[in-house]
């Protein structure tokens, strides 16, 4: 017999049904309970909210595990390449030989982005942040691509935006890189893969084939997968709210990529390398830094730690900690910043202020350094996360719209002023 939760408000009692998930998650179904009982539930930030049924990611924060599609993230990112797990997390089945190669070749022949989208670059101001350029960029495509405005699109013409989406985005980002630079923009090869043609597309040279090298490419593409798919964060619930109003692929992902930009989100890689470079350039007192952080006077937080779920350890942190370790010394690099982050995780791990709260590294405290090792700027570090989440974001705004999912709309408790009377602007 499934289940049932009792809720006793004043001599009234409700049964509220029991969902139970396939790892054992429990939750206490309250859709009908306003109808039942005119109270609605309070949970500023939802953080003990579920807001949907979803079959993509798991993740467990008290014991550090995460899977997509049931896959573990260790194995994910030591076998796969991001091209593959892009396609399990949509489609939710690892690829067949013959399905991989159809889904890079589809991806391959939608590389191009129209020539008019350059001229968006023309309008940006010098040094404008890559995040504000990607967000409006994205959006755009929807412009250009006025075929995914129609409501009621079949499967076959939503997954042809899909596989636009995902090509495009690679070179829109590398653009963005080019366009930093003043450089003129390099246009994507079809016989590259993926990340190659990304990174091709980067750090090329518009005339010759530029070496990429693999152990670069490997990193990227390990980077890429933890970061493909978090389930129900702070992006990828927005990319889910807005496609619930019907709102295009497109709009979705660019609300995405705005929520991503925020510090205590995304943004926290670019934060991570800007706090550890001021650490470096203060001296390095670690000490000095964690009594900031500790500090509830000081708004200084160390970035790069805690989670709202991971309440043990983040396993993308420890697998982006050892690849860390392995790129720098592949491509002999001594990061003095690499330095001052592990004497910083050291110290915080050992104070009872981050290990009561259980505050501990989370994937953006590495991935700076990485990205910084090869070769990428500190304002691209959130836009190459983003290229990694797009397939996360997709598999998400894709199993809603199969769900069926109604729009989102939350209530809440109104705390303002009641009942009064308009007054003249000359008497107030
Ligand atoms: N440094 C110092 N104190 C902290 C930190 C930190 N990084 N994070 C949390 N705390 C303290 C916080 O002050 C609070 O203390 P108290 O209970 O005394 O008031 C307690 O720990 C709980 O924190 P919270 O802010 O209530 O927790 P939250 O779940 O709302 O926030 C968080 C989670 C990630 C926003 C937060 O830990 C944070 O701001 N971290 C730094 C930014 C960061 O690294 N963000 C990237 C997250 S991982 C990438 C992603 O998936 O987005």
């Amino acid at each position: 017999m499934s289940e049932t939760a009792q809720l006793k408000i004043g001599d009234k009692t409700y049964d509220l049904p029991v969902i139970e998930g396939t790892e054992g998650e429990k939750a206490i179904d309250i859709s009908k309970l306003r109808d039942q009982s005119g109270y609605v539930t309070l949970d500023i930030g939802y953080k003990n909210t579920g807001a949907t049924k979803s079959a993509i990611t798991f993740l467990d924060g008290e014991v550090g595990i995460l899977k997509y599609r049931g896959y573990p993230i260790e194995q994910l990112a030591e076998k796969s390449t991001f091209i593959e797990v892009a396609y399990l997390l949509i489609y939710g089945k690892l690829p067949t030989t013959d399905q991989l190669q159809a889904f890079e070749f589809e991806i391959s022949h939608h590389t191009l982005v129209h020539e008019d989208m350059k001229k968006f670059f023309d309008g940006f101001p010098s040094g404008s942040h890559p995040m504000g350029q990607l967000s409006s960029l994205i959006g755009a495509l929807a412009a250009f691509n006025p075929s995914s405005l129609k409501q009621g699109l079949s499967a076959e013409e939503i997954n042809i935006e899909i596989i636009k989406l995902i090509a495009k985005m690679s070179t829109i980002v590398s653009w963005i890189y080019k366009k930093s630079l003043g450089h003129p923009v390099i246009y994507p090869r079809n016989k590259y893969d993926y990340v190659t043609n990304f990174m091709h597309m980067t750090f090329g040279q518009r005339t010759e084939d530029v070496e990429i090298d693999p152990v670069v490419v490997s990193a990227m593409n390990k980077l890429l997968i933890l970061h493909a798919d978090h389930e129900q964060n702070c992006s990828t619930s927005t990319v889910r709210i807005v496609g619930s109003s019907d709102a295009n692929l497109y709009a979705s992902i660019s609300a995405g990529i705005s929520a991503l930009w925020g510090p205590l989100h995304g943004g926290a890689n670019q934060a991570v390398v800007e706090m550890l470079q001021k650490i470096k350039e203060d001296g390095g007192d670690v000490d000095k830094w964690v009594a900031k952080a500790k500090d509830k006077n000081d708004p200084f937080r160390l970035m790069g730690f805690g989670h709202r779920v991971y309440k043990n350890f983040d396993p993308r942190a420890k697998i982006i900690k050892k690849a860390c370790d392995d790129i720098l010394e592949k491509l002999g690099i001594n990061d003095e910043t690499l330095e001052i982050a592990k004497k910083l995780e050291e110290v915080a791990l050992s104070d009872p202020y981050f290990v009561e709260r259980k505050l501990y590294p989370n994937v953006d405290f590495y991935s700076g350094i990485i990205y910084t090792a090869l070769g990428f700027p500190t304002e691209m570090f959130t836009v190459l996360f983003a290229l990694g989440r797009l397939p996360g974001w997709i598999a998400q705004w894709k199993e809603m719209k199969a769900n069926k999912e109604p729009i989102g709309r939350p209530r809440q408790i109104y705390v303002g002023e009641t009942n009064k009377d308009y007054t003249d602007i000359k008497t107030r």
